[in-house]
């Protein structure tokens, strides 16, 4: 049997593996109009995807992930996220497509960048045609998201972001945003033999 040629993930490879936290925060609307402040713990796992092609141009690398964040001070889950994100291949064009259990879809668009670390930068907006977000029709009148912010800095075990989303609820503008410092989890296996 032919061996397969292993995947080129580029800047997406320092991103697979579990990474955990326990200083992260959240700024998020109270009814009253008011701020919320919630001090979080969060667990998120990247894995390989694969690669695709797209109409045999466009080959797109892809890791998947899920995050699971958590209030500090009950351990009630307060934010999942599921997604993908995308490297295209031969470029710096990086794609984060994922959902949140509200009625929500975002596809965000933007650059990786490799100096010292990686910088993962995207954005999206609603309506916005190539990058956007898309709500259940109760989110639209009640809490919609006008646009996303994100950028991910990875440099070696460590793994930083911070993002801002700009909400429309409680006949507000408001903005959302989560900042937090994970460190890779490493599996210490003894060898015994
Ligand atoms: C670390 C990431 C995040 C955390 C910790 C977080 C946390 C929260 C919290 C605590 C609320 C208050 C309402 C509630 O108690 O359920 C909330 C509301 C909301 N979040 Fe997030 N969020 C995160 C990411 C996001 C993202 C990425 C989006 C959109 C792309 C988003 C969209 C919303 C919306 C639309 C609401 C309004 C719902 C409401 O307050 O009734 N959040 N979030």
């Amino acid at each position: 049997m032919q061996e397969q040629d292993p995947i080129d993930y580029g800047p997406l490879a320092g991103l697979i593996g579990t990474w955990k936290g326990n200083k992260g925060k959240d700024k998020s609307p109270e009814a009253d109009g008011s701020t919320e402040l919630n001090d979080y713990f969060e667990t998120l796992v990247f894995i390989e995807a694969g690669e695709t092609s797209n109409a045999e141009e466009q080959t797109l690398s892809a890791v998947q992930y899920t995050q699971l964040v958590q209030r500090s001070s009950t351990g009630k889950i307060i934010h999942r996220e599921v997604g993908y994100w995308l490297w295209e291949q031969g470029t710096e064009n990086v794609i984060n497509s994922l959902t949140i259990p509200r009625g929500l879809s975002v596809l965000a668009g933007g650059k990786a960048i490799t100096k010292r670390s990686t910088v993962f930068e995207v954005e999206a907006r609603l309506n916005c045609p190539n990058w956007p977000i898309t709500e259940s029709a109760f989110l639209q009148t009640k809490a919609s998201t006008k646009s996303l912010q994100k950028k991910m800095t990875l440099s070696g075990d460590k793994l930083q972001y911070s993002q801002h989303m700009i909400l429309d609820i409680y006949g507000n503008e408001f903005n959302h945003n989560d900042h937090h410092r994970l460190m890779r989890e490493v599996l210490i296996t003894d060898n015994l033999s």
